[in-house]
Order: structure tokens, then C-alpha cells, then sequence
């Protein structure tokens, strides 16, 4: 299927993955790409237009990632955001330097409702919006042939444009939520400026999907990595309805789960399940536990995880004998942070930076590899999986393992299992929806308590629950107090190793979502 595409050029910085996300909720199709890429493969790819992302240089540092002319010469719009717009600024002959005053966060702007960037804006009476600014070197001049469209008190060119080559750029961040009118900002971009309709829609991904494994796999034997969460459980019915019985779904309980979460994935997609897949649990608890003794940095407990996971599905495969393809539920969040791209590697996520060099599988499928989350979801409706399983909150690969601050035990793993089934089950009882994830974490931090008349000197834990659309961003939510005081009794009371409970407040940035 030919579909419109526009592509993200990505210079490093952190919103990448969301512009492209943001690009893909006006139903186009939008894929990142890193900035080195050819000139030759963009005409390949023939997009409808080019957005280069924001990235933590200077355009006048040596060897900084720049553009010479021909990117701008081939006729594609182009929209330049934060560093992104330093380069079309400081490659065309304008002038960039660094800031007297750096400017970070909420920023008030006038912009020039005239250009068609900022069409259908719902402004303040004297042209102002909020964005979100965070630079220390700004446009000082605009190239020939651009003029200045926004600015703010500290930024003479906020924004700046060429409608004859239809090249723009902004300084600020419009696909942030802080952004007021960001995504409108970005809509007029893709379809006024770059002509886009909106053709990507998820019906025909399912549909084209389902084709293309067929197609791929044949008549070869697969194996799902199947986890129970959103993404793995999408990819297998995805599999199951293109491959059917050619597929066995192998499930690793790797004693990082949440409590019962191992007998409830058996529950759905066991034999007593509604689908029809070959289904296999593994109990590989002891193993793990013994793998991660005594290892207490993060990106090596995941790398240990990631690849006891493979360990195991080699094993399983040998026992089904001559498996052909391993399906994984990755997705492109994951790819881009995992560093394939060109930003900072924030985490590896275990199902794409932590696969081990030796797999002994033919090849990899990953069906949702170029899905957002959003995306993700809307594709299991459209399968028909049921929204209880659809809806459900992320949990990562790495699991508890991840949630546990410093080294592993299975001790650790069931005190941070009981806190967490608490903090669910109020959650639930007190009718709170719509969070974006919400656990409870073990920090490995004891301190002195005071338990009827004796000293303690036991565990913290830590609540945190954040609110967020894209997981990239977030804010702690506003859980009522008497919630979590409850929360905080009842895991005192009833959870042996705890005396300590703590709200955490962070917001991502500068936070992340999970403790390691
Ligand atoms: P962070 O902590 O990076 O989390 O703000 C963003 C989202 O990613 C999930 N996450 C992971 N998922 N393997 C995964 O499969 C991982 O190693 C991993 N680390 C974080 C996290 O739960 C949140 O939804």
C-alpha cells in the first residue's frame, strides 16, 4: 500500500519519537529517520514533507550535525523545530547565536496569524499563545528569502518561514502538550503546507499485516514471546489470525511479575482461553533470581533479563524443534529510545537494545514495530481482543526488576508484588481512572521506624502514578490524600519489611516513569 509519508529527521533530541507520533494522529504516516541519511534514500522515499527534530548542539560547534544545500533544494517542505530550526536557518545563510537569555519551559509568544503555519489558532486577542521554549542559541537574523513569524521577548525569531520554498521553522517545541496550540501548529504544516489527506488509518494496517506474515512466514513454525501486556498480546493475535496453529506462544514467568499476573495471562490465552494459539508456561523464577543476585546497575539487570529471555525461548524452540521465526512485541517507541536512532539512549529496552548477539532463530518478527502505543491499542480492537486486556496500563519487560532499586531478591520481589497489589486494588476501589501508569517501587533505602513499641528498621516504598498520553512526558496525578493514606496503613499493616511510605511527586522530565 503507497501511503503519504512524512519523514522526522533526527538530530538527538528527546521529543523526536513524539513529533512522530503527533504527525500519525493526524492519520499520516510518519516515520523517524536519522539525520545522516542520504539524499538518495529521501527521494526514495519520496515524503511529503521533512521535519527535522530538536538535538542538544550548537550549529556553529565543529563537526555539529548540519545540512548543506540540497535537502532544501529538492522541493519537499521542510519545518524545522528548536535545533532543527538552527540548521535551516544557520545552512541558508541566516544568523545564529547564542541567547543572552536562555529561555526554558512556558513562553509566551506573539506569532503572525497571517502565515499559514498559524492558521486557525485560538489566540489571545493580541496574537499571544503559550510554547514551550528550552534553547540557549536562538536565530539571531533569518536566511534571504525568510521572514520572521513569532517571537517573544527574548527570541526575535520564534518562528520564521519561506512560503516559496515552503520552509519553516520554529524555534519552540509545537508537539508538546505545553505547546497551547502545538498540534494545530503541526496539522496546518502537514496538510496545508505539505498537501498530506490523512490516509493511515489502522483497518488496513491490520489487514495489510496479516497479508504480508502470511506471506513471509509461509509454512514455518513461530514462536511469540509472549508477555500478557498490550504489545506482545496484540502481536500474537495478530500472528494467531495470519499463521494460526504454526504459532506457539511461550511465557516466561521470570518471577518479576506483578501478583497472579502469571495465572491470569494463562487464564486469557490458555487452552481455556478464547484464542487459538499453542500456549506454553515457563516457569523460570529460580533461574533469574539466581542470574541477578548481587547486580544492582540498571541497564545490566535489563541486559541480564533481555537475554535469560531469549535463553529461554532457545530452549523452548529446540524442544518444539526447527522454529523458523521468534515474534517479539516490540514497538517503535522502543526502537527509537533503544537508540537505533540518533537520541541520547536514555534505557535500553530490553526486546530490541538487549537481544544477545547468538539467537539461534532465522529471523526476527516484530509486527508492531513501526506502531505507537495509540496505535497499538487501536490495532488489538480492530482484532477484536477485548478491552480489558487492550486498555491495560504498560508494564515493562524487565517487570518488577526494574522497580526494585539495586539488587534483586525474591524477598524484595514479594514485598514490592503485596504493596503493589494494594495500591491497585484501592486505586480501583476508590473509582480513579484515566492514570497513565501507576505502581508501587521498592527503593532500596531502609530506614528507623517505630512498630508498636519496638524499633523497625525495614524497607520504603514508593508509590508513583503519572498521568500522560505519550509516556515520553508525564506528571505525577493527583491521587486524593485519604487514597493514599489508605494505600500507606494498609502496606504497613500488611506487608512484612515495609515501616515507610512515599508519594513520588517527579515529573518526567526530568524524572523517568520507572525508578531505574
Ligand atoms: P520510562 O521509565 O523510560 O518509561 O519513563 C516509559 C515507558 O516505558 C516503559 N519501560 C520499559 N518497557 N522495557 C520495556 O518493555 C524496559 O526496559 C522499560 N523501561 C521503561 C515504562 O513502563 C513506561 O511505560
Amino acid at each position: 500500500m503507497d501511503k503519504e509519508l512524512v519523514i522526522v529527521l533526527d538530530f538527538g533530541g528527546q521529543y523526536n519519537q513524539l513529533i512522530a507520533r503527533r504527525v500519525r494522529e493526524c492519520n499520516v504516516y510518519c516515520e523517524v529517520k536519522p539525520y545522516t541519511i542520504s539524499i538518495d534514500e529521501i527521494k526514495e522515499l519520496n515524503p511529503k514533507g521533512i521535519i527535522f527534530t530538536g538535538g542538544p548542539n550548537s550549529v556553529y560547534a565543529e563537526g555539529s550535525p548540519n545540512y548543506q544545500d540540497e535537502i532544501y533544494n529538492l522541493g519537499i517542505p521542510i519545518l524545522g523545530i528548536c535545533y532543527g530550526s538552527q540548521v535551516v536557518a544557520y545552512s541558508l545563510g541566516g544568523v545564529v547565536k547564542t541567547a543572552p537569555v536562555s529561555e526554558y519551559g512556558y513562553t509566551e509568544v506573539t506569532v503572525d496569524a497571517r502565515s499559514v503555519l498559524f492558521k486557525n489558532l485560538d489566540l489571545d486577542s493580541d496574537n499571544k499563545t503559550v510554547c514551550w521554549m528550552s534553547h540557549t542559541d536562538y536565530i539571531a537574523e533569518c536566511p534571504s528569502g525568510f521572514k520572521s513569524i513569532a517571537n517573544t521577548p527574548n527570541c526575535p525569531v520564534a518562528a520564521m518561514e519561506n512560503e516559496e520554498t515552503r520552509i519553516y521553522a520554529t524555534q519552540f517545541h509545537p508537539e508538546v502538550m505545553h505547546t497551547k496550540e502545538g498540534i494545530r501548529m503541526l496539522r496546518n504544516f502537514v496538510f496545508d503546507v505539505c498537501g498530506c489527506t490523512g490516509d493511515w488509518k489502522m483497518d488496513s494496517f491490520v489487514d495489510t499485516t496479516i497479508t504480508q506474515l502470511r506471506e513471509r512466514i509461509g509454512d514455518g513454525k513461530v514462536l511469540c514471546a509472549l508477555s500478557g501486556g498490550v504489545d506482545s498480546s496484540v502481536a500474537a493475535v495478530l500472528l494467531s489470525k495470519a499463521i494460526g496453529k504454526q504459532l506457539t506462544c511461550v511465557f516466561v514467568d521470570h518471577g518479576l511479575l506483578r501478583k497472579d499476573e502469571g495465572d491470569e495471562v494463562e487464564e486469557v490465552f490458555g487452552p481455556n482461553g478464547p484464542y487459538e494459539l499453542n500456549f506454553i508456561r515457563v516457569n523460570a523464577q529460580e533461574r533469574y533470581y539466581k542470574k541477578l543476585a548481587g547486580v544492582t546497575e540498571p541497564e545490566a539487570k535489563r541486559k541480564i533479563i533481555g537475554e535469560e529471555f531469549i535463553r529461554v525461548f532457545e530452549e523452548e524452540a529446540k524442544k518444539i524443534g526447527k522454529v523458523d521465526f521468534l515474534v517479539q512485541g516490540t514497538i517503535y517507541p522502543d526502537v527509537i529510545e533503544s537508540g537505533l536512532g540518533k537520541s541520547a539512549v536514555i534505557k535500553s529496552h530490553h526486546n530490541v537494545g538487549g537481544l544477545p548477539d547468538v539467537v539461534e532463530f532465522k529471523e526476527i518478527v516484530e509486527p508492531l514495530r513501526m506502531l505507537f502505543k495509540d496505535e497499538v491499542r487501536k490495532a488489538g480492537r480492530e482484532l477484536g481482543i477485548p478491552d480489558y486486556l487492550v486498555d491495560r496500563q504498560p508494564f515493562p519487560g524487565p517487570g518488577l526488576g526494574i522497580r526494585i532499586i539495586g539488587e534483586v531478591t525474591e524477598e524484595k520481589v514479594k514485598i514490592v508484588q503485596e504493596a503493589d497489589f494494594i495500591y491497585r486494588e484501592e486505586i480501583k476501589k476508590a473509582g480513579i481512572e484515566g492514570l497513565g501508569q501507576y505502581f508501587a517501587a521498592l527503593t532500596n533505602m531502609r530506614s528507623v521506624g517505630v512498630m508498636g513499641d519496638f524499633r523497625t528498621y525495614d524497607y520504603a516504598i514508593a508509590l508513583r502514578a503519572v498521568n500522560t498520553s505519550d509516556f515520553m512526558t508525564a506528571d505525577c496525578s493527583d491521587i486524593p490524600f485519604e487514597v493514599l493514606q489508605k494505600v500507606m496503613t494498609r502496606i504497613i499493616n500488611e506487608v512484612d519489611g515495609v515501616n515507610r511510605v512515599m508519594y513520588d511527586l517527579t515529573s518526567k522530565p526530568p524524572g523517568t516513569i520507572e525508578f531505574e
